[in-house]
């Protein structure tokens, strides 16, 4: 049984109020529990956390080593386009990880193509609401189980 770790960054606590023309109804609680679903249906386990804080987000991410973390999901959001202190922290600890947005963030503003995440990444899904993190989840297990993305 693997352990994935998903990070949700700010604002995504108010998934299903926020912006529903690029984050659509769903909210923040049946996306973790569809991934913790999933990975149970396949014989592993999810730890799930959102937070607004950058601070937050970089401890975990510096505790995961240490609790057997084999894989992280993080939709960083607002902080994908700023955070050098999230992006050193999953350098840091060097466990694999996807970049996930719910909506296509090169079809907005410029300003949101900018990562400094991407390059570190395994790979990035973008665009596919609630299914972005599910199709990252499946990646995530075929690379934690089968050495592949
Ligand atoms: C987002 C895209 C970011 O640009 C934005 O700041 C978010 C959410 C997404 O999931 O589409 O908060 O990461």
């Amino acid at each position: 049984m693997a352990k994935f770790l998903i990070l949700h960054g700010p604002n995504l606590n108010l998934l299903g109020q926020r912006e529903p023309e690029h984050y659509g109804q769903v909210t923040l609680a049946e996306i973790d529990q569809r991934l913790a679903d999933l990975a149970a249906a396949r014989g592993h386990h999810t730890e799930h956390l959102q937070s607004n804080s950058e601070t937050v987000l970089v401890e975990r991410i510096q505790e995961a080593p240490r609790q057997d973390v084999s894989f992280i999901l993080i939709n960083p959001a607002a902080f994908t386009h700023t955070s050098v202190a999230i992006r050193d922290a999953l350098a840091a600890v060097a466990i694999p990880f996807i970049e996930v947005h719910l909506s296509n963030v090169h079809a907005r503003e410029a300003f949101r193509r900018q990562s400094y995440f991407s390059d570190l990444a395994v790979g990035v899904v973008v665009g596919f609401g609630r299914r972005s993190y599910e199709m990252a989840l499946e990646a995530a297990i075929d690379h934690v189980t089968q050495g592949t993305a």
